[in-house]
């Protein structure tokens, strides 16, 4: 089954047949880093990557969340009335609803409006870009998680329209209601089983990834991952360095799957870079979760590139948003380097305190014209490989991979053979460093 088809009956947005109009919010007194104007033109974008024509938008100031409607009632009446001049047949709020504010806003909106958020939309625009069989899984499960509690009138008789892939997938019994049961229920019921099928698919497309992964690391090549905002130009940036051809287009997610290329440094030296999901603000982390594949991709390397658009107006904010995504996944240890691309067509940030950031290094490049790729590769080079430091380890003896590796790595200061093992003390690279703590192999 291709992903086309897997996703297909699941998309809430019909491309071109869709006329689009925004709803954004600004809390007073919040201190949300983009505005909802900024906000909005994100989701402007957004929704053209899907494929769908805005026509309007209108943003309301709040001092808290109306518990019913998410924006006040009067100023949804006022949308309501303005949809049928500018022809929108969908609402598409820039916060996630909840399922109860999704069910009151489509009350006074009307039958023939579709109401959406912006994680639905985003959703979508998953599902057209997933490329590999895991990452189709993974959006499929995704969206039929945010589906299940959001089931309303609009969303009924899903098992019909899903009954094809479930039928594919061989679950059985589509559609066939119990003794009272609402077709609602129906619907809940088969969705929970098809969302329980994927998780046992997605562990076996997982398990045979880990396995090549394994082999990945035991090579002792160091990895670098490129993590960065959306349509900051990483994809760009992995051509750029790596020859390769990957798939570059000035739109939002064009990356979903990890994507690994060997990139050779100066001296024959090698280095492996993938390329990651790009972030986005108001991405709900669950969401962010589900894309474990290039996640793993960033724990797990020896070196972060923090790609920014430096042209973009708001490279600080997104430079804030990727800050704070790294940190909810934990990977605030890795060393990281900033580049600044685009500076073909501006610089953000002149005087900026990087090290404050914890950067180890910032370069400037544009990865469409191949300027500082040479400088970029030299300070991969000295924070990957030449900054060496000193650790004093105790490697069991049946560790001989890691013997071996600090070995043929590292410079070694003093080696003891004892009881419980090889006790080194060793000048290693940074990469095979991190990795020596994560085994648990440092004595402190
Ligand atoms: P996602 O897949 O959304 O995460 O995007 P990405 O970060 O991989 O960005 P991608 O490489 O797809 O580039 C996005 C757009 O920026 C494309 O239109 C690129 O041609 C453009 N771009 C990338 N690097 C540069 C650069 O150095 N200068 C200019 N002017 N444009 C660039």
């Amino acid at each position: 089954m291709d992903s086309a088809e897997r996703g297909s009956s699941l998309h809430y947005t019909q491309a071109s047949a869709d006329r689009a109009y925004l709803v954004g919010v600004e809390i007073r007194g919040s201190r949300a880093p983009f505005s909802v104007e900024d906000s909005l033109d994100e989701l402007t974008l957004l929704a053209q990557t899907a494929g769908i024509q805005v026509v309007g938008r209108s943003a309301q100031r709040l001092a808290r969340i109306d518990p019913a409607t998410f924006i006040g009632k009067g100023k949804l009446e006022e949308i309501a009335l303005a949809l049928p001049a500018v022809g929108a047949n969908l609402v598409i709020f820039d916060d996630e609803l909840s399922p109860r504010h999704q069910r009151e806003i489509e009350k006074v909106l009307g039958e023939d409006i579709r109401v959406l958020d912006r994680s639905a939309l985003i959703l979508d625009i998953f599902a057209q870009h997933a490329r590999t069989r895991e990452g189709a899984l993974q959006v499929e499960l995704a969206q039929y998680e945010y589906r299940l509690p959001r089931l309303t009138r609009q969303w009924t008789h899903l098992a019909r329209q899903v009954g094809g892939a479930v039928a594919r997938g061989g679950a059985g019994g589509v559609g066939l209601r119990g003794p009272g049961e609402t077709q609602l229920e129906v619907d809940r019921r088969e969705i929970s089983r098809r969302i329980a099928r994927l998780r046992e698919e997605l562990e076996a497309v997982r398990a045979h990834r880990l396995r090549h992964r394994q082999q990945r690391v035991r090579s002792g090549i160091p990895t670098v991952a490129l993590v960065g905002y959306t349509n900051a130009g990483k994809s760009t940036l992995l051509n750029a360095l790596s020859g390769a051809d990957v798939y570059v287009a000035d739109q939002l997610f064009a990356t979903l799957d990890p994507t690994v290329r060997r990139v050779e440094l100066a001296n024959g030296r090698e280095i492996l870079i993938s390329d990651t999901v790009g972030f986005i603000q108001k991405l709900p982390v669950t969401l962010v979760a589900a894309f474990r594949a290039t996640l793993e991709e960033i724990t797990d390397a020896d070196l972060l590139l923090h790609v920014v658009d430096a042209s973009h107006p708001r490279a600080w904010e997104q430079i804030d948003t990727v800050e704070d995504t790294l940190a909810e996944l934990e990977a605030t240890r890795i060393p990281k380097i900033l580049v600044l691309n685009k500076i073909d067509r501006g610089d953000c940030c002149q005087d900026f305190d990087f090290g404050a950031l914890g950067y180890r290094d910032v370069v400037r490049v544009s990865a469409l014209q191949g300027w500082g790729m040479d400088e970029l590769r030299s300070a991969i080079t000295r924070v990957l490989l030449e900054d060496l430091v000193m650790l004093r380890l105790l490697i069991p003896y049946q560790a001989g991979e890691w013997i071996a590796a600090v070995h043929s790595r590292g410079v070694i200061v003093k080696e003891d053979h004892t009881e419980s093992g090889i006790e080194v003390v060793a000048r290693v690279p940074n990469w095979l460093a991190g990795r020596l703590e994560q085994a648990g192999l440092v004595a402190h």
